[in-house]
């Protein structure tokens, strides 16, 4: 098992002064950072889209790991990749023909990722796994920050790790909602490579300091 990475969600910080968030977060020694795009239509919830993303990805060099929660994401693939994502990773629930949307952006050089809420079923991404760069185990109804993490997550995400086992596959794992200092590590220990904290980790600065305590529960 690689070492962990934490990837904070930008969600819950102040929308106000993102490239000083930014910043703050590669001073911070931060690898990668979550953008939670919402299109008040897939989720109840609005944020942001790719001209935002576009304009901030030319002052950071942390890894952009863009979880689409939006309605026919193919539309937009193309404008995500120009906006400078690394990874893209969309729902299974919100594109009907799951395989030619993720080779799309496999296509566009973009690593790609497949995200599921709590109640879908593992064997929608099964078939996947080979080309897939990451899975994203939902551990809350996406749409806001702060929500507490549903329980029955944990057999996914151990459930999940196994399979990609049994296949021979690399596809990492990645847990968003109701991520805490308190749940960290047993995530991990359950096969988790990466995870999303929001509320969590943008309430309690210094984010050095944070990310040092979340790196410390994560390795155990
Ligand atoms: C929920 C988003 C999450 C959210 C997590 O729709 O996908 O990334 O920001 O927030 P916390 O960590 O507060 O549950
Ligand atoms: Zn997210």
């Amino acid at each position: 098992h690689s070492t962990p990475i934490l990837s904070p969600s930008l969600l819950s910080s102040d929308f106000g002064n993102l490239q000083h968030e930014l910043a703050a977060l590669e001073q911070a020694d931060l690898r990668w950072v979550h953008w939670d795009v919402m299109d008040g239509r897939f989720v109840p919830n609005i944020t942001f889209g790719p001209p935002v993303i576009k304009k901030l990805r030319a002052s950071s060099r942390l890894f952009f790991d863009v979880h689409l929660m939006i309605q026919q994401p193919e539309r937009y693939i193309n404008q995500f990749v120009d906006a400078g994502a690394d990874l893209i990773c969309v729902h299974a629930e919100s594109t009907v023909h799951l395989e030619r949307t993720v080779s799309e952006i496999s296509r566009q050089g973009c690593q790609c990722g497949v995200a599921l809420n709590p109640a879908t079923p593992l064997e929608t991404v099964s078939y996947l796994l080979p080309q897939l760069d990451m899975v994203l185990v939902m551990s809350v109804n996406p749409g806001f920050g702060g929500q507490s993490f549903i329980p029955f997550s944990r057999n996914k995400i151990s459930a999940l790790s196994a399979m990609i086992k049994n296949q021979g596959a690399k596809t990492l794992i990645q847990v968003d909602g109701g991520v805490s200092l308190e749940n960290a590590g047993e995530l991990v220990s359950l096969g988790a490579d990466i995870l999303v904290s929001g509320s969590a980790f943008f309430q309690f600065p210094p984010y050095a300091k944070r990310y040092r305590d979340y790196m410390q529960a994560m390795n155990g």
